[in-house]
């Protein structure tokens, strides 16, 4: 078996550093490694229409906006396949087949769905492509014959229904798909980076986002705006560490030779954290340590972007060349679960077989 990563995001606006630190970095490094035979990055349009159905110029500006993203963090499209959804037919029909094993129950209690069905406000009014968003999602990733999908922990739910359905049609029509694990990211600090307001969400229609492809004075405005311990008033006030964001960043940002560079005077991050609690340590300060780290880190981010921004072309080139790959890749799980589900009926001429010699 072929070892296969796959994972996407939907294109409703620019990635930002939270994607960054819970998946963007990890599949550099996967890729970096190298130990995998195919590895595909998903621009999940199709996926993004479900609840922007009605605003289908928002996807459409996203999908370069994401692609960027991706280049820009160092996904080499030499190693990596990425590729764009919509483009890829033999999903839709692997939606369509699933559908049949799936009960309605089963999608209503998948808890992201419902979680997410409560945020929108659909209301009576659910679309069924919504609904049923999580079945082709179960598409996306057997359809490449992907068993390593790096995820946060949201789109566990997912990966469950997945395995589900590899099940079902493994148990009806015969071996046909494989079963994907899901993989996390493994520092706990940045699984879910909370927003710059102290929101546990980072999120675009909250606008507390620092974004991948914010410039160097947007960062420094961002950081100091940051929530942090609303009683730490006077520098010489003892601070909270816990809630604070400015530490969960540098819990998640800082490396081991952030202090040396940007705040020599303090060892690592367990002295900063102990001479924030005692008092005596401002605001200021640590913000302007984060925001040095995070400047440092988005450096090389954003000259990549630059590049890619000035070489539209070879963006667009690397997009449909993707998404032809993925697409024979597709076609080849397609064929192989019709023939299967005995529904290829022009590959031979078993259908009609019996009446001959009538
Ligand atoms: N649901 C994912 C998200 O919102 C995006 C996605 C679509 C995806 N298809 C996928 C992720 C397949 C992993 C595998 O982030």
């Amino acid at each position: 078996m072929d070892k296969v990563i796959l994972t996407g995001d939907r294109p409703t606006g620019r990635l930002h550093i939270g994607h960054y630190v819970g998946s963007l970095r990890s599949r550099v490094e996967l890729q970096n490694k190298g130990d995998y035979d195919k590895f595909y990055i998903m621009i999940a349009d199709v996926q993004a229409l479900t609840d922007n159905w009605d605003n289908p110029e928002k996807v459409r500006q996203n999908i370069i906006e994401v692609a960027l993203d991706y280049l820009s963090v160092g996904i080499d499209p030499s190693k990596v396949t990425i590729f764009v959804q919509s483009g890829v037919k033999g999903l839709f029909e692997l939606t369509c087949f699933y559908m049949d094993v799936v009960t309605l129950a089963r999608v209503q209690r998948n808890p992201t769905i419902k979680s997410e069905l409560k945020m929108r406000g659909f209301g009576e009014s659910i679309p069924c492509g919504f609904l049923t968003y999580p079945i082709s999602q179960a598409a996306d990733i057997t359809g490449f014959d992907a068993t390593i999908i790096p995820v946060g922990d949201d789109q566990l739910p997912m990966i469950e229904q997945a395995r589900e359905i590899v099940r079902s049609i493994n148990g009806i029509y015969g071996e046909t798909l494989y079963e994907p694990e899901a993989v996390l990211p493994e520092n706990d600090a940045c699984r879910r980076l909370p927003g710059i307001d102290g929101n546990a969400k980072m999120s675009k229609s909250l606008g507390n986002c620092i974004y991948l492809s914010d410039d160097e004075e947007t960062v420094n405005k961002k950081v100091m705006s940051m929530y942090t311990d609303p009683d730490h008033i006077r520098v010489e006030d003892p601070g909270k560490v816990e809630g604070n964001m400015v530490f969960t960043y540098l819990d998640c940002f800082c490396k081991e030779d952030s202090f040396e560079r940007f705040l020599p005077e303090f060892k690592d991050l367990d002295e900063l954290k102990a001479a924030y609690k005692k008092g005596g340590l401002g605001d200021v300060k640590i913000k302007r340590f984060l925001a040095a780290i995070l400047n440092d880190e988005l450096a090389p981010v954003r000259e990549k972007r630059k590049y890619y921004e000035e070489h539209i072309n070879e963006v667009f080139d690397i997009l449909k060349k993707g998404t032809e790959d993925a697409s024979k890749h597709c076609d080849e799980v397609v064929n192989r679960l019709r023939k299967n589900m005995k529904i290829d009926y022009f590959d031979n001429k078993e259908i009609i077989s019996k009446y001959e010699g009538v």
